[in-house]
């Protein structure tokens, strides 16, 4: 059990998180919200966002960055170097680009951009335009309370080294399979990790997506790894 201050994680649907940090700050990882057709109309509105970070280009995680950007005025946005200088020419400002294996403080949390396996293209009217590549995002807040969001990634196996060295408590893990894990590689990631709690993403929102939390939780239990799944409708908060 931790002591740390822990934010307020409401899932927004998909890939999408909406962090409420102790002092009241509001983060909004993989910014797909208005388009999103997991998210309940009732949560589209938001009061405030100030800092955004975004894993990848796909249009299913930074679809509505540009509009929530100019609308909110986020402190910061972050994402890789190509995906902020295609933001930049649309507008968004305070963009901070970074790298795999780069930290940067963000509202008082340490943001660390680390691997994920996937491709990244920016799609741009008809064209889909060269944009890095994809991340995931380990996160340590002012009070110590680290959380790791894994984006859209096959698995691989320094997640181990990603448990190791910063000890995530908690891991926001795709599930859906097809574009990403499915719920037997999730949970290896969770025994890779050393993660207590996952809450699974990227499942449910299209056919496809057939991965399941009580398929993860299956799996956890058939691989002999202890791991909480809490297992989120779109809505829900933890
Ligand atoms: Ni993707
Ligand atoms: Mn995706």
């Amino acid at each position: 059990m931790s002591q740390h201050p822990r934010p307020k994680f409401t899932y927004l649907g998909h890939a999408t998180i909406l962090c409420e940090l102790p002092e009241g700050e509001v983060v909004l990882i993989d910014p797909w919200v208005q388009n999103n057709p997991a998210c309940p109309e009732a949560l589209k509105k938001l009061d405030r966002i100030d800092a955004m970070l975004i894993t990848h280009a796909h249009s299913d995680h930074m679809g509505d960055a540009v509009e929530l950007a100019r609308r909110h005025k986020p402190k910061t946005v972050v994402a890789n170097f190509e995906i902020c200088s295609w933001l930049g020419t649309k507008g968004v400002e305070n963009c901070s680009g970074m790298n795999l294996g780069g930290c940067q403080e963000v509202l008082g949390m340490q943001v660390t951009m680390v691997r994920a396996d996937h491709s990244c293209g920016i799609s741009d009217g008809d064209q889909i335009l060269y944009g890095g590549t994809a991340a995931g995002y380990i996160v340590r807040l002012a009070g110590g309370f680290t959380f790791y969001h894994a984006g859209d990634t096959a698995l691989f196996s320094d997640m181990q080294l990603l448990g190791e060295m910063y000890r995530p408590e908690l891991a926001f893990l795709p599930i859906g399979d097809h574009f990403t894990m499915d719920p037997q590689q999730a949970a290896r990631a969770c025994r890779f990790l050393g993660v207590r709690k996952v809450i699974p993403i990227h499942w449910g929102t299209f056919p496809v997506l057939t991965g399941t939390p009580e398929k993860l939780e299956q799996a956890l239990g058939d691989q002999g790894t202890s791991c909480e799944v809490i297992g989120l409708k779109p809505g829900e908060i933890y």
